[in-house]
């Protein structure tokens, strides 16, 4: 059965929402926690090793009530069962949507079409785990009898982005093989991995849920050809491996069957590193860690899917984003993670955000007249704070963002890792509070400038503040804790789909440039350029010269 099908702004909740945010559009934070001293305690939820702290949004009890209105209009309840029961929410390509399934208990049942899927997962969870401790333990070998020493992984989008963030994440857990990613279909991206690599000990896997993708296939193809410089075609069985729901082009590239591992329509792209997308990540840190970054999914998903709304973090994620999308109108969301091994979050959150809630028509195919996805950057701090901090402070916009730290550091610097932790801390702070002209006049008499000199600078050293964020403060990164927090912005993003009523999980966007580009490869490679504008036309023609 479909998901409900409503216009949020026709709800009650939406319309109540509107005239609650043309009374408080101004309220301050500062004033909301002198008013409430009970605050941080009650808009802050404890969940296993996190703290997700929301107190610092411009909410109050009466916005987060009437966020929760909305939540009940649009039957988010009904649509979460409906989600992980395995129903075909995405519509328009009739898939069920069930990346929770990978990471599901083998003692649970999730039917797609009448069939059980759990067997199959776990059956291809086995595969992963006996291939990556074979490889890791050398058991495996190469062409000429060498263990392998480096694994490369050829994919793009979700079979690229999701492996990749996670392998840097985890890069404490890491084992002595080397990773490398090869995912652009510039030649210099390939070329430039491969002066790094000995044929000789180096596993490839070709990563592709349709096996169709230009830049994969190029990739694939250019290694390959590299490979056979030294190697046969027979050895080709023993240094490739593939992932994807196409196993028929799989055998037609060569790959051997026992080292094809299959995955399903019903896992997008951009939600697959739970499947054996992510092998890489077991074969980077190997399968007990790659099973905990299943297992803290799998916390999150049941505490998603079980929890009541007020205290349900990928629920409260998704209301306060809807309230400063819709209400506010902030166009972007930044995601700061205060460890240096989540520099790759944003990046692979741009893709799972991006991707499914760039949406501009609704789930009756009408276009929306309210806005949908937000825009997604970030970058770990502190680094943050020195590039582009100034206009989250001080510039015109309004950009709430999502801080995550740790209180233990990894490698148990604790000098280090309290110098990180006091930014941390003092950025949310800053954010909130700002600095007021008698503030920023007191400092300046203190340094005994002229009353001219405090005129002419006051101006620039005040910080509005008001500027909103949520906290996540997590015991350690470790698999466990990474896979809980992935698996919660994933939920973020299913609960904004339902409320904008779109369809999260389809992706028709990113195929218009690839059919122009397949077409434009004709005329650059061909005598004749075929019609276009005449700015097209004309950088063709320069191009070609
Ligand atoms: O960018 C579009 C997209 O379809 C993504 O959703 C997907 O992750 C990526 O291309 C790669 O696709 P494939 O895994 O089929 O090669």
């Amino acid at each position: 059965m479909a998901l409900q099908n409503t216009d949020p702004t026709k709800t009650q909740a939406w319309k109540k929402l509107t005239q609650h945010y043309a009374t408080t559009k101004n309220s301050q934070l500062k004033d909301l926690f002198v008013a409430d001293s009970g605050r941080a305690k009650d808009f802050s939820i404890q969940w296993n090793d996190f703290l997700f702290d929301f107190s610092k949004n411009r909410v109050t009890k009466e916005t987060l009530s009437l966020l929760l209105e909305l939540a009940d209009e649009v039957n988010l309840k009904d649509a979460i069962s409906k989600y992980f029961d395995g129903e075909a929410i995405n519509q328009t390509e009739n898939r069920a949507v069930l990346h929770t399934a990978l990471r599901a208990k083998k003692s649970d049942t999730v039917l797609v079409d009448g069939v059980d899927v759990i067997p199959e997962v776990y059956e291809v969870k086995e595969h992963i785990r006996s291939f990556s401790k074979a490889i890791i333990s050398g058991e495996k070998k190469g062409y000429t009898g060498k263990a392998f020493t480096d694994v490369v992984n050829i994919g793009i989008g979700g079979s690229d982005l999701g492996p990749a963030m996670v392998v840097e994440a985890l890069k404490f857990y890491k084992n002595h093989l080397k990773t490398h990613f090869v995912s652009n279909v510039d030649g210099d991206h390939v070329h430039e991995v491969l002066k790094e690599l000995d044929p000789e000990t180096t596993l490839f896997v070709v990563v592709s849920k349709t096996f169709t993708t230009q830049e994969t296939l190029s990739n694939a193809t250019t290694i390959k050809n590299w490979f056979l410089k030294q190697a046969t075609q027979e050895d080709v069985a023993k240094h490739f491996a593939a992932v994807s729901t196409n196993t028929e082009k799989i055998s037609e590239f060569g790959i051997a069957a026992e080292n094809v591992f299959p995955m399903w329509d019903w896992v997008g792209g951009r939600f697959s590193l739970w499947s054996a997308v992510g092998i890489t990540i077991a074969l980077a840190v190997g399968y007990e860690n790659f099973d905990g970054l299943l297992k803290g999914a799998n916390a999150m998903d049941e505490h998603f899917e079980s929890t009541e709304f007020d205290s349900n973090i990928p629920v409260i994620m998704a209301l306060l984003s809807v309230w400063y999308n819709n209400f506010h109108k902030a166009e972007t969301e930044a995601i700061i993670p205060y460890t240096q091994y989540l520099s790759r979050f944003s990046a692979y959150l741009q893709q799972g955000i991006m991707e499914s809630n760039g949406k501009s028509v609704d789930r009756n195919g009408n276009p929306v007249d309210y806005q949908t996805g937000t825009i997604i950057w970030g970058e770990p701090g502190t680094n943050a704070q020195h590039a582009f901090f100034q206009l989250i402070h001080q510039g015109t916009k309004l950009i709430p963002a999502d801080f995550i730290g740790f209180k233990e550091s990894l490698h148990g610097d604790t000098d280090h890792h309290n110098k990180l932790m006091a930014n941390f801390f003092a950025q949310t702070e800053a954010l909130m509070n700002g600095k007021t002209v008698d503030e920023v006049r007191s400092e300046l008499e203190g340094k005994n400038l002229s009353e001219a000199e405090i005129s002419k600078l006051l101006p620039f050293k005040v910080f509005a503040g008001n500027k909103p964020t949520n906290t996540f403060l997590i015991n350690k990164l470790t698999p466990q804790s990474l896979g809980a927090l992935i698996a919660a912005y994933e939920h973020k993003i299913f609960v904004q789909g339902v409320i904008w009523n779109i369809f999260s999980y389809d992706q028709w966007g990113v195929e218009l440039g690839k059919q122009l580009a397949t077409n434009i490869l004709k005329d650059i490679d061909g005598l004749e350029i075929s019609d276009h504008d005449t700015s097209t036309l004309n950088l063709l023609q320069n191009f070609k010269k």
